[in-house]
């Protein structure tokens, strides 16, 4: 039995039919995130991937590039391994199903089945899809086509070899009521035990004649026979714990903890595994979860298609913890999900440029100009209030998010980390450490939400380094404090204040990029407005401007505006003034454009949208005070260039020359509402 320390979790084995995509990308990172959480929690974790080597598809994979099974496979297993590097997954070991040992141990799993009278020959005439290889029944193919795979299917009458499956229905069925966690998510559950509980098991044939197929595992008690791809692949979760470790490790890791598995693939899991095991007489695995599938702009992912996403280019385009952040928040991990380079666009800029990284880039910017640079003592709490919601969040972003880790409710972990984010933001905002700085009586507090903000970002590279490892460890030299997360990490370090006042910090570049969105990969809309020209007329048609976020013109500021004064009209009609669109605008991220006095580059929200604005308000403001801020701006400006930075709209200040104040609302406004 497992030991109590003990967490073993799995991918399924991979074909090695083709390159791997963002579908096994996405198993493979969701397993790492559970290794890396559980091994920073002290526990002894064996996490295993590896490669299905045998079968049809393979067989037919190599034959289609004509070359033997065997080297097609040696040639496409280093990209898997490659990904895995690339995409920073910590596996323990990496088993492919022609290891000699693996094969050996398969071998004498069938020979035990066999002996214990569990395996049966047998005629069967049935319906069989070449491409799933499996045997369906007459009802299953009322329309001559695999319910599967849609493809043709055709009758074949063969003898086989048969394992007593159906024997263990009863024994199941009771199983998965028993043990609540077994098949997760729920849904899923009900979907097997709903299928178990209305269909009889029938017996599933274990080998395939070598006629037919030759590229498998031969049966030890007939040399005519290859066994079938599935009993070979299952028997992997078993057999890397005999020779993967440095000593057979049955007995520590068996159980599996999690057996990470696709939706499609859960009913092999569910069923044949826990039948082979009761076969077998070992325990089940604690736990099969099954997880959805990307579709990809809205459609099925396919080569026919040619919309496979690449893992690799999306490392390369976006960063690899971007890319892991991305596919475990989008969607909650169990239901289906559509992947957009849009949405991962937006994602990086909202949650991880303007987010997790402006909050720590502002933090240490802050302490380097208020504290020189270290981390300053914590005096004593001045205002209960404002911290109370600071502090629930970074006991949250580890009591209620470690929950939803080991629940596999990744996303909504993440939703609750970046209530983290999103609570020091507003705590730097309500504190405003720019302002207090500049009055030395207001020194404690100042300090005391110095180390506060930083002392944030600490709890944040903890509870994030599951999901990305690199980030945290950036932001942990970043603070200055280098965190070892190669040790479980103590349970007193979850909590406030373990930050070591005198820590000199290190400041570095910013931790994700902004990225621009692409023309057409982001909905734009509300740019070129068409008025009506009854006084007061609302837009009527908004036509959506493709080539407005990325178009290049200059866009003055109030401060620094183009037109001359002279140049100015007296009286504008109303269908002049309506000509100019005015929106309010959320300020996501501020920063002062280099060698400028003057000039800040903002990125503001307008709900649908983001727009870099490049406003001469530099001498009035410091950038982070603006951050959070409703402004107002003309959003139909032509966009260009100041300093060379492109500015897509203009800020409404007041003040000539010198900007006295920037034009704000009383009320909480949308960004992006029509202002008039
Ligand atoms: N070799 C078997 C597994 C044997 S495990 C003992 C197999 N391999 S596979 O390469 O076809 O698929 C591996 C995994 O990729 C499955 O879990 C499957 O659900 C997953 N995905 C394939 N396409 C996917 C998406 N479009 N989206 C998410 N996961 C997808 O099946």
């Amino acid at each position: 039995m497992r030991d109590q320390q003990a967490f073993y979790i799995t991918t399924p084995i991979y074909y090695v039919n083709d390159v791997p995509h963002i579908g096994h990308a996405y198993t493979t990172i969701a397993a790492d995130v559970l290794a890396r959480y559980w091994r920073l929690r002290g526990q002894d974790v064996f996490f295993l991937t590896g490669l299905d080597e045998h079968g049809q598809k393979v067989q037919q994979a190599a034959a289609k590039a004509g070359i033997e099974p065997q080297a097609h496979c040696d040639k496409l297993a280093p990209q898997f391994q490659q990904l895995w590097t690339r995409l920073d997954i910590s596996n323990n070991a990496f088993i492919r199903t022609t290891d000699p040992l693996h094969k050996k141990i398969v071998q004498r799993y069938l020979q035990e089945l066999y002996d214990k009278g569990l395996i049966y020959k047998d005629s069967y005439t049935g319906w069989y899809c070449t491409f799933d290889e499996r045997f369906w029944t007459e009802k299953d193919v009322a329309d001559g086509l695999c319910p599967d795979c849609k493809r043709p299917v055709e009758r074949l009458s063969e003898h086989n070899y048969f394992f007593k499956m159906g024997q263990y229905q009863d024994r199941l069925i009771d199983h998965i009521k028993t043990h609540q966690n077994f098949v997760r998510p729920e849904s899923r559950r009900n979907e097997v035990l709903g299928f178990l509980q209305t269909q009889k098991l029938g017996d599933l044939s274990i080998s395939r004649p070598k006629s037919r197929l030759s590229w498998g595992i031969e049966l030890p008690f007939d040399k005519q026979y290859v066994t079938y791809v599935w009993f070979d692949a299952l028997v992997n979760y078993l057999s890397a714990l005999e020779y993967k470790l440095p000593s057979p490790s049955v007995d520590r890791y068996w159980p599996a903890s999690v057996h990470l598995v696709g939706k499609d693939i859960l009913t092999t899991h569910a069923v044949y595994w826990s039948t082979m095991l009761m076969g077998l007489e070992l325990p089940l695995p604690e736990t099969v979860f099954a997880h959805g599938w990307w579709t990809v702009d809205g459609e099925k992912m396919s080569k026919s298609r040619g919309n496979v996403v690449d893992p690799f280019a999306m490392a390369d385009k976006y960063g690899v913890y971007a890319f892991r952040y991305f596919l475990l928040r989008e969607v909650p991990f169990g239901q289906d999900g559509d992947f957009s380079e849009a949405a991962l666009v937006a994602r990086i800029n909202s949650d991880l440029a303007n987010g997790l990284g402006n909050l720590l880039s502002r933090t240490l910017t802050l302490v380097e100009r208020s504290a020189g640079g270290t981390i300053p003592e914590i005096p004593p709490l001045l205002d209960t209030e404002t911290e109370e919601k600071l502090t629930a969040a970074g006991l949250d972003a580890f009591r209620l998010a470690d929950s939803d880790i080991q629940e596999m409710a990744f996303s909504r972990a993440l939703e609750t980390i970046w209530q983290l984010v999103r609570a020091a933001d507003q705590y730097l905002e309500i504190h405003a450490p720019w302002t207090l700085a500049k009055d030395p009586s207001n020194r404690m507090l100042l300090e005391r939400v110095l180390y506060r903000a930083a002392d944030s970002l600490r709890l944040l590279a903890i509870a994030i380094y599951p999901f990305m490892p690199s980030t945290a460890e950036a932001i942990s030299q970043q603070l200055g404090i280098n965190l070892d997360f190669n040790t479980p990490i103590p349970f007193r370090d979850r909590q406030w204040n373990r930050l070591r006042p005198g820590t000199k910090i290190q400041k570095a570049n910013a931790l994700f990029p902004r990225i621009q969105p692409q023309t057409g990969t982001l909905s734009v809309t509300g740019h070129a407005a068409t008025l009506s020209l009854s006084q007061g007329a609302k837009s009527v048609s908004d036509t959506p401007s493709a080539s407005q976020p990325t178009a290049g013109a200059t866009a003055p500021t109030a401060a620094a505006a183009q037109v001359p004064t002279s140049a100015v009209p007296a009286q504008i009609t109303i269908e002049e003034f309506q000509k100019i669109q005015l929106k309010t605008a959320k300020v996501l991220s501020a920063e002062r454009v280099p060698k400028s006095e003057k000039l800040l580059k903002l990125l503001v929200s307008l709900g649908t949208e983001q727009r870099q604005i490049v406003a001469g308000i530099g001498k009035r403001y410091e950038p982070e005070s603006l951050i959070g801020k409703t402004i107002v701006i003309v959003a139909n400006l032509k966009p260009a260039k100041l300093m060379g930075i492109e500015s897509q709209g203009m800020v409404l200040a007041a003040g000539d020359s010198e900007v006295r104040g920037l034009a704000t609302f009383l009320e909480d406004v949308e960004p992006g509402t029509k202002v008039k």
